[in-house]
């Protein structure tokens, strides 16, 4: 067994998988929940713990425990297997032999982030760090808060880290492409951080990726600075304090969104431990389906100036798009939720989220500052305006219940404009959702098969057997019974996910469907061997069918030694034992 073979053995991929999901349901020994890879409102996605196998049949992600890995940390295989095993307290033979350049150098950028929060901490700390301390107090950020963000300090020198780094054995060129430098005219490198307040940002498994850098001097005409991108740091990827807001988000069932850092630490300080930012981007698809995986119905509380209501009415129409329920929190007075906490005190910024209205209230709110409601055409350019957000919503009957609830919210009762309107809500084509149902049409196919795979001890008998019988040749699962024979062949481990890996993509759905789909209990050797006597059986029958058409054609002709020929044929062929 190869080492990722064995790391895998002792895994189990329900176990992995639901760290990421935390709603699986269990059916048997298959496992389901909402696909995190693409947007869909019932379940297509499951997990089957026998085969050790994920399977969507909305998008056909699917695979072993690392290819998931791999996919939803965006990873490489050996970054994920290395992971997995650490998680797990599982050893690892040493760095070089299980790593790949790529991961080498995604390795070297992750080592180089934790070095630097490190070094980044102990400047705010140190002697040098009074003022940036006093800033923090200033601000209110108390001291467990600056332990839990991991803030840190730049300082001035335009150089210490760099400094740091080389002596650390970092090479130029791996420098360079970390994020954390500028590169002068003449090629030398230079601290992109100089007397910033440190923000580390981290992964979802809260790992150091990359840093946002606040100005202390109100002079510096940047306010923030972030890191570059890098191979491991893709802003739009990323959710500021997803790592650590995921765990209350998933048991409280609900995920607050801010705009930036100091956001976050004040909103958490304030008790609201599950709460985002998206620093200052533009919401992306990346960001909703890392956050929806842990709760979905979202709280957004972006600032309320027209850039953040902008930004607002944009993410709306995407989240809705991806079936998060959303709410919008409005803070009186234009304040941003650090602002709002410290001048309202943590209560009240609870209270003001528990009380966030739905989307399309806080739509029609905004719609009302905008249009004329008590004229005809203005009541058309409301509904205009909230149409697009209601026909996301993807039921029928709730686009209606939206639509009137609005209408009465506006107090707008009756009218052309409003039949219209609820007319419009309403016929939007229903977008085809259910997965099809896959069922298997040979259950001699789904039999032979589930017991090739389960039965490691038989599995050289049910082969030898296999040889002897030519029926699965006309079987739709030829070509997996030839990859297992080939498979057996030459040594390799027959499991679900190595048979997979090497089939065609026609072949691989047939397995998925003639296989990851059947309930009921193991499926032994002697299955296994009924069905390929069935097999036998059925060509012997086929072949006297053959050989007494013969005969007569022989007999009616006059020809009469080859009919006795055949005739010696048939006999000798049922006097052989059904086992050979
Ligand atoms: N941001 C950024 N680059 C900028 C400005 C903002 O990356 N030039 C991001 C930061 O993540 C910031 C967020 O956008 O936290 C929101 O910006 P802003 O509202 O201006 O700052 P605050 O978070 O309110 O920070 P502070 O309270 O310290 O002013
Ligand atoms: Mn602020």
């Amino acid at each position: 067994m190869d080492i990722a073979q064995q790391i895998k053995s002792q895994l189990d991929i329900v176990r992995v998988i639901s760290d990421y999901v935390p709603r699986l349901r269990r059916f048997g020994n298959r496992y389901s929940c909402l696909c995190p890879f693409h947007n869909e409102k019932t379940p297509s996605f499951s997990v089957y713990a026998d085969h050790q196998f994920y399977k969507c049949f909305g998008c056909d992600a699917r695979g072993d425990v690392f290819n998931f890995v791999m996919s939803i940390e965006n990873i490489t295989f050996w970054e994920a297997l290395k992971k997995l095993a650490e998680q797990n307290g599982l050893p690892l033979p040493k760095q070089s032999q299980v790593s790949d350049e790529k991961t080498r150098a995604r390795g070297a950028l992750r080592e180089m982030h934790e070095i630097a929060v490190e070094h980044f901490r102990g400047n705010l700390a140190g002697p040098n760090g009074a003022r940036a301390r006093d800033y923090l107090t200033g601000r209110g950020v108390a001291p467990p808060s600056i332990e839990s963000f991991q803030l840190g300090l730049a300082d001035s020198s335009g150089r210490a880290l760099l400094r740091l780094l080389e002596q650390r054995g970092f090479r130029q060129e791996q420098l360079a492409e970390s994020g954390l430098f500028g590169r002068r005219d003449d090629g030398t490198l230079y601290d992109r951080f100089r007397n910033r307040l440190m923000f580390p940002i981290y992964d979802e498994s809260g790992k150091p990726i990359a840093f946002g850098g606040r100005a202390l001097d109100p002079g510096e005409n940047a306010k923030y600075v972030n890191s570059s991108e890098t191979e491991i740091y893709k802003k739009s990827n990323v959710l500021y304090n997803l790592n650590r807001a995921k765990q209350t988000a998933a048991k409280i069932d609900r995920i607050v969104m801010v705009e930036g850092y100091m956001d976050v630490i004040g909103a958490t300080q304030a008790g609201v431990a599950e709460v985002v930012a998206i620093c200052g981007t533009a919401l992306t698809v990346e960001q909703i389906r890392a956050m929806k995986r842990h709760s979905q119905n979202l709280h957004l509380n972006l600032d309320a100036d027209s850039a953040g209501n902008k930004a607002a009415e944009r993410s709306v129409k995407l989240l809705l798009d991806e079936n998060v329920r959303v709410r919008v929190v409005e803070l009186e007075g234009g304040l941003d939720p650090d602002e709002y906490c410290k001048e309202h005190g943590a209560e009240t910024y609870r209270e003001r989220i528990a009380k966030a209205k739905p989307y399309f209230y806080w739509l029609a709110d905004r719609a009302r500052g905008k249009f004329d409601l008590r004229d005809p055409q203005g009541r058309n350019d409301i509904f205009q305006f909230l149409l697009p957000a209601i026909q996301a919503l993807r039921d029928k009957i709730e686009r209606v219940s939206v639509a009137n609830d609005l209408a009465s919210y506006l107090g707008i009762e009756s009218g052309l404009v409003l039949e219209h309107f609820r007319k419009m809500a309403a016929d939007k084509s229903e977008r085809a959702s259910a997965p099809p149902k896959v069922n298997s049409k040979r259950p001699a196919d789904r039999i032979l098969l589930l017991s090739l795979l389960a039965a490691e001890e038989g599995r050289d008998e049910l082969i030898q057997a296999l040889r002897g019988v030519s029926g699965w040749n006309q079987s739709p699962a030829a070509g997996i019974y030839r990859t297992i024979v080939s498979m057996h062949d030459s040594g390799s481990a027959i499991a679900f996910h190595s048979l997979h890996e090497r089939l065609e993509p026609g072949d691989q759905n047939l397995l998925a469907s003639l296989v990851l789909d059947s309930e009921g209990g193991a499926t032994t050797v002697e299955d296994g061997m009924a069905c390929i006597e069935a097999m036998r059986r059925e060509e012997r029958e086929s072949a006297a069918r053959d050989l007494k058409g013969k005969i007569k054609v022989a007999e009616r002709e006059g020809k009469l030694e080859e009919a006795f020929e055949l005739m010696r044929q048939l006999a000798q062929m049922s006097e052989t034992p059904v086992r050979g």
